[in-house]
């Protein structure tokens, strides 16, 4: 069979199964299976593909219909313009995340960062190759996320000036910061039967938050002040329809200076307030 043909194949297929970005999502896989770069596939539209290199290509192609993610397929994930590892033991990142980290500012030269359920590390290892003076530490309760953090901070040159540690939020961290940024669980339970099978494959720790989804993010509203520098900013992403209980609890609890950013989507995605 031509390259082009299972490209073909591979996408009615992938639209039939209703997932989105069918070409897309096929270029990845064959590219990844093969080898090579996805631009690369666009040179031997016509070459004859040997079943040696076939089979493992339908492998991944069974696995994707049946919902797998493409980033767990292909083992990594693109953020802030770095490769990072990605598997099932962290939620795979998202886009919008990687706003977060463009829309936080540092005011002091070497700051202190926390990134509070860092999961992948994608925040934290960020914003260390952001701010090269700062330092940077992360935490998480899951054991499993924070072997996948440290094997990426292993691979990317800025991870060696992130520290983790396991910490139910701000629990076992000492000291304040000048920046407390996280993306915590913002899903609320009731919402599981309307997640996607791709989500579902993301670990259930990374998703869900109570009830209303905001049981974490209050929780660390709360005892950020006690981590935080005097004028120190907390960075959040928050879920669909948070903002105005969760800035009503900055409010309460003395925060200033709180500001919501949109996502790409144009949905209120972000909340940042200082303290003192
Ligand atoms: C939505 S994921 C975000 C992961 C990563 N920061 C990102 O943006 O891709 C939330 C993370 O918070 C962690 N988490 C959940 N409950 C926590 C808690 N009580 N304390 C610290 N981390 C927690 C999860 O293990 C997960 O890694």
């Amino acid at each position: 069979m031509k390259l082009l043909d299972v490209l073909q194949s591979t996408t009615a297929y992938f639209e039939k199964r209703g997932i989105e970005s069918a070409r897309l999502n096929a270029e990845h896989l064959l590219a990844h299976s093969l080898g090579q770069k996805r631009i690369e596939l666009y040179l031997e539209f016509e070459r004859e593909l040997s079943e040696t290199e076939l089979a493992p290509v339908r492998e991944l192609v069974r696995r994707r219909g049946q919902g797998e993610p493409l980033q767990h397929l292909l083992g990594t994930v693109e953020f802030c313009g770095r490769t990072f590892l990605i598997d099932k033991r962290a939620l795979i990142p998202r886009p919008e995340t990687e706003q977060l980290v463009e829309f936080v500012e540092i005011e002091k030269p070497a700051a202190r960062i926390l990134d509070v359920g860092t999961g992948s590390g994608v925040i934290a290892i960020s914003l260390a190759a952001r701010f090269p003076a700062a330092q940077v530490n992360a935490v998480d309760v899951s054991e499993d996320a924070l072997d996948l953090a440290r094997e990426n901070a292993a691979r990317i040159e800025a991870g060696a000036r992130v520290q983790f540690a396991i910490s139910d939020l701000l629990e076992a961290v000492d000291g304040r910061f000048d920046l407390i940024v996280a993306n915590l669980p913002y899903v609320a339970t009731t919402e599981r039967t309307n997640l996607s099978r791709e989500v579902l494959h993301d670990p259930e720790i990374a998703l869900f938050a109570g009830d209303d989804g905001e049981s974490l993010i209050r929780r660390l509203i709360a005892d950020a002040p006690a981590h935080l520098e005097p004028g120190g900013t907390l960075a959040l992403e928050i879920g669909v329809g948070q903002e105005g209980s969760l800035s009503a609890l900055l409010q309460e609890k003395n925060y200033h200076g709180i500001v919501t950013k949109k996502d790409y989507q144009g949905v209120t995605r972000f909340v940042f307030a200082k303290h003192r």
